[in-house]
C-alpha cells in the first residue's frame, strides 16, 4: 500500500534511498568495498562499441551513462531511442556490447531493437527491475535494479536505481579497460556508497519544492536546462513535469538556448537549471545569466557555493549537498520528481495514473 504517503510516486520517492542502497550492495564487495560485477559471458575489456537503447525515462538513464561510459571508461557509445533504433538498420560493430535498459522488461520497441541487435551478433546486456520478463529472458546477461515493485506510472525510483547499476557497470568497464587511476576508481566508488545518505539530504528539500511548485503551477511552460550529466536529468525533469502536471516543459542543453529556445524566454516561463558546481559549471552560470538578461525566472539547483556565486542572478535557489561530479546525476534527478509531484498536486491531477499513459507499453 501507500503506507503514510498519499500517493505511490511520493512513497516510491521516498524509497529511493533504500533502494539505491539495496542495488549498490549487490555490486560493493562486503570486504573491500570495491564495486564488481558478476561474471559476465563476455569481455568488457575488449568491446569495441557500446549500443545503448531505451524508450522514455529509462532511455534517460541510458543518455547519462553515454557520459559516464565515454568518459570514465573511454569506451565509444551510441545512443538511441528503441522506436527509432530498431527501424534504422544501423551497421553495429563485431563483438560489440548492446545495452538495453527498461523497468518492465516488456517494452515492445526495446524488446525489437534487443532482436536486432541479437541478430546482428552483439552481446547483450539489459539492466531490468522485472527479473521474470521478455527482455530479462532474451538477454544475454542482466543487470538487476533492485527497486522492488514499481506502481506510479511515472518512474521514480527505477530511474534512480537504474543510474546505480549504470554507474557501478561504467566504472567496472573503466578498471577492466585500465581507463582510470586506482585513485579516480576509489574517490568515484566512496562517492557511490555515499549516495543513500546524501539522497536523505536531498529529500529534506520535499517542502522548500513544495513551495516552489506553486510558482510553476502556474506557468503554461517550462524549461529545464543542464550540460553534461546534467543534460540528461533536465530532460528527465521536463519528462517528469509534462506526464503528471500536464504542463508544457521541455529539457534544453544549456548551451543550445542560444540556438532557438532563448526566443521562448520571458517571466511566465519558469527556468528550471541544474548547475552541480562541476567543470561545467562556469559554462552553464553564463547561460543562466543570459537567461536572466532576458526576463527568465530562474530556479537554480545547485551546491553552496554554485549557490552563492548565482544568488544575486537567479530567483530562487535550492542547496543540494555537495558531492563527486561523477554521481550528482542520481541525486539531481530527486527534486526532479518533488518538483513535478508538487505541481501534479496543486493542479489536482491524476498522480498515479495520469491520462493516457500505461505503466507498461507492450504495443508499437
Ligand atoms: C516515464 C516512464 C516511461 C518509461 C518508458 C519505458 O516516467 O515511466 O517513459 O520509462 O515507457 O518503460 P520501461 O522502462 O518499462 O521499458
Amino acid at each position: 500500500g501507500k503506507g503514510e504517503h498519499r500517493h505511490f510516486m511520493l512513497k516510491e520517492i521516498y524509497e529511493q534511498p533504500q533502494v539505491i542502497g539495496d542495488t549498490l550492495n549487490a555490486f560493493v564487495q562486503a570486504t573491500t568495498g570495491r564495486i564488481t560485477l558478476p561474471d559476465l559471458p563476455f569481455d568488457i575489456a575488449a568491446i569495441p562499441r557500446v549500443t545503448v537503447v531505451a524508450c522514455g525515462t529509462a532511455f534517460y538513464a541510458g543518455m547519462v551513462a553515454k557520459y559516464w561510459l565515454e568518459q570514465v571508461a573511454r569506451v565509444p557509445v551510441e545512443l538511441d531511442i528503441a522506436s527509432e533504433f530498431r527501424y534504422r538498420e544501423a551497421p553495429m560493430p563485431e563483438g560489440g556490447l548492446a545495452l538495453f535498459i527498461s523497468q518492465s522488461g516488456e517494452t515492445l520497441d526495446t524488446l525489437e531493437a534487443l532482436r536486432y541487435a541479437k541478430r546482428q551478433g552483439q552481446h547483450i546486456l539489459s539492466v531490468i527491475n522485472v527479473g521474470e520478463s521478455t527482455i530479462a529472458r532474451e538477454s544475454h546477461a542482466v543487470l538487476g535494479t533492485l527497486a522492488g515493485p514499481e506502481i506510479g506510472v511515472a518512474s521514480t525510483k527505477a530511474f534512480t536505481t537504474q543510474l546505480t547499476v549504470l554507474a557501478c557497470f561504467a566504472l567496472a568497464m573503466a578498471r577492466a579497460r585500465g581507463a582510470i587511476t586506482a585513485e579516480q576508481e576509489a574517490a568515484i566508488s566512496a562517492a557511490l556508497r555515499e549516495v543513500p545518505a546524501r539522497a536523505v539530504d536531498v529529500l529534506n528539500h520535499d517542502e522548500r519544492l513544495r513551495v516552489l511548485a506553486h510558482e510553476v503551477s502556474e506557468a503554461r511552460d517550462a524549461l529545464y536546462l543542464g550540460r553534461g550529466t546534467s543534460y540528461p536529468i533536465a530532460l528527465e525533469g521536463a519528462l517528469k513535469l509534462k506526464e503528471i502536471s500536464y504542463i508544457h516543459a521541455e529539457g534544453y542543453a544549456a548551451g543550445e538556448m542560444k540556438h532557438g529556445p532563448i526566443a521562448l524566454i520571458d517571466e511566465d516561463v519558469p527556468i528550471i537549471a541544474l548547475a552541480p558546481n562541476d567543470a561545467l559549471f562556469e559554462k552553464t552560470a553564463s547561460n543562466i545569466m543570459e537567461a536572466a538578461a532576458r526576463g527568465g525566472k530562474v530556479l537554480l539547483l545547485s551546491d553552496a557555493p554554485g549557490v552563492e556565486r548565482m544568488r544575486d542572478k537567479v530567483r530562487w535557489t535550492v542547496t543540494l549537498p555537495t558531492v563527486h561530479p561523477f554521481v550528482s546525476p542520481i541525486l539531481y534527478a530527486i527534486p526532479m520528481q518533488l518538483l513535478a509531484y508538487h505541481t501534479a498536486v496543486i493542479k489536482g491531477t491524476d498522480v498515479d495514473q495520469p491520462r493516457n499513459l500505461a505503466k507498461s507499453v507492450t504495443v508499437e
